[in-house]
């Protein structure tokens, strides 16, 4: 049996969530926790979203309904005659195997049509749930196949596909119903890691089609743009999607990012990887030369963030600032100096709180050496003293008593200076006190 809900062309019904008490929150939480632990739902991003409501049961309890009025005045009515009941019974004469649905939770465990799934979200007000990623791995899912810090590759599981690497052959149907962060076996006993896509992995293994920000940056960048579930944020160029990957969780479930590339290849790609990603409903990629053309008009006033990573970004600043709320948050990415400088120079009429900072990056060294080489290495120019850290008083007397032989971990910084990532510039669109509408308080 399959439930079945049409919606011919309809576009998806968003509504927002209902206001909850603090005993329905925790309630909410309890039970979306037990629906999720026994892998009757899981986390999504799909914009249709019905709200959550309680209905108080006698006996003092909480029914959790879930509101699908919307979408029932949408779906096309099931007409089945009804069976017999005795015919029903006449049926099962000989049936060895029989199952049962607890009604508590029944809504959830009849299986949807595929196509339908994404109808059937409840939207709740727990965030923290819709962030969550998947706990178990299922067909379909990208997964992120660790095999060492710096060998790490996206594999979409197909339950009938094999990974092929040096430590031997993996069956993807080995791998299903696993959790995430499970270490899986090949058939001559080498292993790899199978972990969650989260941005920041995503990051590392995406197919790099343009430079692309790193996670030293795209946190920074978060931050300070002021980020949470829920903001509109505007950005170009889209690049790889780097950055994207991230904005995109930071405004879920609600929020929504618009990405601009005037290549459209990457463009295309971008788009790819975030179906792969599971990102595609929050994220809008279109093709503009946003330098040229400016952020298309329909979307003025409505950005509480634009990210630019361009070669001229003082060219889109003027059209940044009218997409802007008021108050909203400007950040430019550039790699040199004098990018920076003509970009601040057009910031200063319309903007505030110009600020900008360098991101640097310093790598470390680790590896274990015997406590004479240690010593030796305190002498190498441009090294460090190596320091040694004591995690219980036991360990370090152990050292005491035999620091002759034994390894320790040392670390120092790279001797190959990495440099600095880039600049980040921010900025706060001025505001006029008086002026009510967002566009106007634009300041000309
Ligand atoms: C360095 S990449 C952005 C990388 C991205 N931040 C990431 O993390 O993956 C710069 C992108 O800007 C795009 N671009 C350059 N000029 C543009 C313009 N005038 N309008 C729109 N996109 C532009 C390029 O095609 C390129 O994909």
């Amino acid at each position: 049996m399959s439930v079945e809900c049409k919606v011919p062309g309809a576009n998806p019904i968003a509504k927002s969530p209902y206001r909850l008490a603090p005993l329905e929150m925790q309630e909410l939480s309890n039970q979306l926790q037990e629906l999720l632990d026994k892998d009757f739902i899981r986390p999504s991003y799909s914009p249709w979203g019905a709200p959550v409501l309680f209905v108080k049961k006698k006996d003092g309890s909480f029914r959790m309904c879930i509101d699908y009025r919307e979408l029932n005045k949408l779906t096309i009515k099931n007409r089945y005659p009804l069976p017999r009941i005795d015919d029903l019974f006449d049926q099962l004469q000989g049936a060895q195997y029989f199952s049962k649905i607890d009604l508590r939770s029944g809504y959830h465990q009849l299986r949807v049509q595929d196509e339908d799934i994404l109808e059937t979200t409840m939207l709740s007000t727990d965030y923290t749930k819709k962030l969550s990623f998947n706990r178990y791995i299922n067909d379909g899912d990208l997964v992120i196949v660790y095999e060492k810090h710096d060998n790490m590759k996206a594999v979409k599981v197909c339950e009938k596909s094999v990974l092929e690497n040096r430590f031997g052959v993996f069956k993807h149907s080995d791998w299903i119903g696993k959790p995430y962060g499970c270490k899986v076996s090949s058939h001559k006993g080498g292993f790899v890691y199978l972990l969650s896509p989260t941005p920041e992995l995503w990051t590392l293994v995406l197919s790099h089609r343009t430079q692309i920000l790193y996670i030293a940056d795209i946190s920074f960048v978060i931050m300070y743009m002021e980020l949470i579930p829920g903001c509109v944020v505007l950005e170009s160029g889209t690049g790889s999607g780097s950055l994207t990957t991230s904005l995109a969780r930071a405004i879920a479930p609600m929020g929504q990012v618009y990405t601009f590339d005037f290549h459209e290849q990457r463009a295309v790609a971008a788009r790819e990887d975030f179906e792969k990603t599971g990102l595609s409903s929050l994220v809008t990629v279109g093709v503009r030369d946003i330098q040229g053309e400016g952020f298309p008009e329909d979307l003025i006033g409505l950005a509480d963030a634009v990210f630019l990573d361009l070669p001229q970004p003082w060219l889109a600043i003027p059209s940044a600032g009218e997409m802007l709320k008021q108050d909203g948050v400007l950040c430019s990415f550039s790699p040199c100096i004098e990018q920076v400088q003509r970009s601040s120079e057009t910031l200063t009429s319309k903007f505030t709180d110009i600020r900008t900072f360098e991101v640097l990056l310093r790598t470390y060294e680790v590896r274990e050496a015997k406590m004479d080489q240690c010593q030796g290495e305190e002498s190498t120019p441009g090294s460090q003293r190596p320091c040694k850290r004591k995690h219980h008083a036991g360990e370090a007397n152990h050292w005491q008593q035999d620091n002759s032989g034994s390894p320790i971990v040392m670390a120092r910084p790279s001797s190959e200076a990495k440099g600095h990532t880039g600049y980040l510039t921010f900025a706060r669109l001025k505001c006029v006190a008086s002026s009510s509408s967002r566009v106007a308080s634009f300041v000309a």
